[in-house]
């Protein structure tokens, strides 16, 4: 035996995360696992510190406490680039793009970090995820419709080819025929080997696609367990959007 520690490398662990905005602490001593090869669902009500958090991992907000690990590299206050070069995507809430540019050039804009190589391999990894993008390569990205603009989006944040991906509300805004047609993309996503975080508002979608779940109330994870536990008894969901409020 060597004594050597395996760390799992794409493991993205936060302990004893604390995000505070103004003077209130918004995330509280969050800790939990993001795994390679699953998705982990993060739900919570409106306000429960879902998209701080996003931004603290990110390195848009700088955590006041705790731990931010991918494989065992520390991240917390580093800046946005480095993280995500580290291999850490975010897709923040909203669907943000260039609405002037074509679909190709938002997929060339998110490319700028990497070498040609890099990008070039990124750019096809994230289309075989979203082949309905390929035909539109050249359509103004203002003309699509929601759910094409969200395949954008997580095709922006896959040209990293990132080790893990945080997505902010996936469905919010969507028709749920759209989001049914976006389940199979995220789960060829996880089957990649990346490992995603899948915040949500709404359950149903997050719990069809997770195998472990956190349920996250007023900054404070209130429940994790098997996402199957929570999808076979609502109360436990349904009493932890009600603590808040
Ligand atoms: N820029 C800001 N400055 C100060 N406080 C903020 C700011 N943005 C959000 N907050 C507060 O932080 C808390 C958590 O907000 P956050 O947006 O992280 O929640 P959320 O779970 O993403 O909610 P939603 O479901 O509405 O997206 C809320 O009480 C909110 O009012
Ligand atoms: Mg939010």
């Amino acid at each position: 035996m060597s004594g050597t520690v395996q760390v799992d490398r794409s493991v993205l662990e936060l302990e004893h995360l604390t995000v505070t905005r103004g003077s209130r602490a918004v995330v509280r001593d969050l800790s939990l696992a993001v795994p390679p090869g699953q998705v982990t669902a993060l739900l919570g009500p409106n306000g429960a510190g879902k998209s701080s958090l996003v931004l603290a991992v990110g390195g848009v907000l700088r955590p006041s406490a705790g731990a931010i690990r991918l494989g065992g590299e520390e991240l917390a206050g580093r800046r946005p680039e480095v993280i995500r070069k580290a291999g850490v995507a975010i897709v923040p809430e909203g669907r943000r793009l260039l609405g002037d540019l074509t679909v190709g050039d938002n997929l060339e804009v998110a490319m700028y970090a990497l070498s040609k190589a890099e990008g070039r391999a990124g750019r096809e990894h994230a289309l075989e995820l979203f082949p309905e993008l390929v035909k539109r390569l050249d359509v103004t990205s203002r003309l699509l419709s929601g759910g094409e603009q969200q395949m954008l989006v997580l095709a922006q944040a896959l040209v990293s080819k990132p080790r893990v991906v945080l997505i902010d509300e996936l469905s919010l805004g969507l028709a749920p025929i759209v989001v049914q047609r976006l389940i199979p993309r995220i789960r060829a996503v996880a089957e990649s080997g990346t490992g995603v975080l899948l915040i949500e508002q709404f359950a149903a979608v997050a719990l069809e696609l997770a195998t472990t779940a956190h349920v996250f109330e007023g900054g404070v994870v209130r429940w994790s367990g098997p996402a199957t536990t929570l999808k076979e008894d609502p109360e436990l969901l349904r009493s932890a959007y009600l603590a808040g409020g």
